[in-house]
């Protein structure tokens, strides 16, 4: 029996005492931790009791609350995601066709076999166990915040900042074969960009005065610390975006030119994902203010882009942020330190 499953729990909301018991059973025989639910508010009440209940086997015909109703409230009020299964009769389209609409997942129809049972479940702990991966990884990235010279909105700005002009390239330039979804993925994982952080010394990382040659090396190695936690990740999971973030955290130095580092990349050799990343942090970092520096005037802050188009920043980019500048500068405005 194995102990991510052991500690798994279901809830079993039935009115028929005998098919509650059925379902125990077969739940426990598998390993999870099975609580019982008499009727639909009966199930309600224990699903806000608990929050760690992440699956609900239910049945649609049962006193004061009705399955669609339990299922519909669930929806409405759930924090993380429930993985719902219905208990059907065989020959009710029509009731399953409505289970499903009102936020289903899944079915099992009766009379429920075992096997059958543990089959529908596994979509549920997969989905649970990705959740649960991603939450983990945003946790990492507040921590690396946490630490960061950058305080103040400066994820959230530059997660939009990204999404903003890597939906605007995946419109205008097919040829590099970024997908709208793509576009949105690289936002979300662009929080983990300064990750690496998290292992650079306190004496170098909030040193208020410029660092030395010996000090500067030590703060770039950001870039290959996070990018290899990252890689380590994708390479057990396999997992598309945290391939993007892999490529966001190790790359987002890299400039155009073939002056940045870790590897001096030059052109089209560095992702473009990070290559976006790097024109939204930069950007940010320009208007913003550091323990070092006030926030730039804006003028200068686009002249210094439009100077390093070509240099430090993809030409594609830049004219990216301006064709979206408006947008951006929204963002600015909302998203105030
Ligand atoms: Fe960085
Ligand atoms: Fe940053």
């Amino acid at each position: 029996m194995n102990l991510s499953r052991k500690s798994l729990k279901v809830l079993v909301a039935d009115d028929d005492i005998a098919q509650r018991l059925l379902l125990r059973t077969s739940l426990e025989a598998d390993g999870y931790d099975v609580m019982e639910a008499e009727d639909g508010l009966d199930a309600l009440k224990k699903l806000a009791d608990k929050p760690d209940i992440r699956l609900l086997l239910t049945d649609i015909n049962m006193p004061k609350m009705d399955g669609y109703d339990l299922i519909r409230s669930v929806r409405e009020k759930e924090l993380h995601y429930t993985y719902i299964i219905v208990l059907t009769s065989m020959d009710d389209r029509e009731a399953l066709l409505k289970a499903l609409s009102s936020g289903a997942d899944d079915f099992l129809t009766k009379p429920v076999f075992s096997d059958e049972l543990k089959l529908r479940l596994k979509g549920g702990t997969r989905l649970i166990k990705l959740e649960s991966q991603e939450l983990l990884i945003f946790s990492m990235a507040k921590l690396a915040e946490y630490r960061s010279e950058e305080t103040g909105f400066h994820l959230e700005r530059v997660s939009h900042y990204t999404r903003i002009m890597a939906r605007d390239i995946s419109k205008k330039h097919p040829e590099l074969d970024m997908s709208l979804s793509m576009a949105d993925e690289i936002s979300v994982v662009s929080h983990l960009h300064d990750i690496g952080k998290v292992a650079i010394p306190d004496n170098i990382l909030h040193k208020p005065s410029r660092l030395t040659t010996e000090e500067c090396e030590v703060m770039k190695t950001h870039t290959t610390i996070g990018g290899k936690i990252i890689k380590d990740i994708y390479d057990k999971t396999g997992s598309l975006y945290l391939w993007l973030a892999y490529e966001i955290a190790m790359y987002h130095h890299e400039r155009w030119n073939g002056k940045g580092y870790p590897f001096g990349l030059e052109g089209e050799d560095i992702p473009i994902s990070a290559r976006i990343m790097a024109m939204a942090d930069v950007y940010d970092a320009l208007n913003s203010k550091r323990c070092y520096k006030d926030p730039f005037p804006y003028e200068k802050v686009k002249s210094i882009i439009l100077h390093e188009r070509g240099e430090h920043f993809d030409p594609k980019v830049v004219d990216a942020f301006l064709r979206q500048e408006e947008a951006c500068l929204e963002i600015k405005r909302r998203f105030q330190a």
